[in-house]
């Protein structure tokens, strides 16, 4: 199965991506982390990429796109592949319709712009794997050390607060259109994502048709 996880930062779209991921043993493409460990490595798309992800920005098209053909391209992908956080914009999910990959259901997870504000205030991530926490719903067992990895667990340069009302800026002007994009196709499956991660993740589930 080909799905696409579409929601406004810190909605959860990460979490449930992992969770489906799991329950149908298909690869989870999270664009944000391909982009951040390209930063990291400071490759030249990732140092270019850096400036956009820090002032909560997109990142641009091409180099987006460019790096979803390859990840695609790869052998695990062949039986399916989750896509968290691509497209963003119309015009990158009119580049995976000219890719002639069918798409098979696109996920929104819907969470209100209050309750994301405070989410992602407590959010930590490993810097070594990139795997997500956070203080309160979703503690690391060792506070500040990574369950995966044992890396440090660090706050992301873009969820300070000023950032994190430019990228839900950024999402209801560039990325929610993509909604209607999708309803148009009859692919679109809206999720309430407002409740426990527990109570999402059954939800979830149970709309790509994975339930426990
Ligand atoms: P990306 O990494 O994709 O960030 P994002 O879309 O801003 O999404 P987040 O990772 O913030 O949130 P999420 O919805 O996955 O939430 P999570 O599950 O972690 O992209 C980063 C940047 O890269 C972009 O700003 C852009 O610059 C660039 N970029 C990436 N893709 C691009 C593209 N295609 N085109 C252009 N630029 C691109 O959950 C958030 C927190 O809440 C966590 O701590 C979690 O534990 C907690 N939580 C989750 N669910 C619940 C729940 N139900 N109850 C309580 N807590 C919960």
């Amino acid at each position: 199965m080909n799905l696409i996880f579409l929601g406004a930062p810190g909605a959860g779209k990460g979490t449930q991506a992992e969770v489906v991921s799991e329950a149908l043993n298909i690869p989870q493409i999270s664009t944000g982390n391909i982009l951040r460990e390209a930063a990291k490595n400071g490759t030249e798309y990732g140092l270019k990429a850096k400036a956009a992800m820090d002032a909560g920005a997109l990142v641009s098209d091409d180099i987006v796109i460019g790096i979803l053909k390859e990840r695609i391209a790869q052998d695990d992908c062949k039986n399916g592949f989750i896509l968290d956080g691509f497209p963003r914009t119309v015009p990158q999910a009119e580049a995976l319709d000219a890719m002639s990959i069918r798409i098979d259901k696109v996920i929104e997870i819907n969470v209100a712009d209050e309750t994301i504000k405070q989410r992602v205030s407590g959010r930590r991530v490993c810097e070594g794997c990139g795997a997500s926490y956070h203080v309160e719903y979703k503690p690391s067992k060792v506070e500040g050390v990574c369950d995966k990895c044992g890396a440090k667990t660090v706050i992301r340069k873009d969820d300070q607060p000023e950032v994190v009302l430019e990228r839900l800026a950024t999402y209801h002007e560039k990325t929610a259109p993509l909604k209607d994009y999708y309803e148009k196709q009859g692919k679109l499956v809206t999720v309430d994502g407002q409740e426990e991660v527990a109570d999402t993740s059954k939800l979830t589930l149970a709309a790509v048709g994975a339930e426990k």
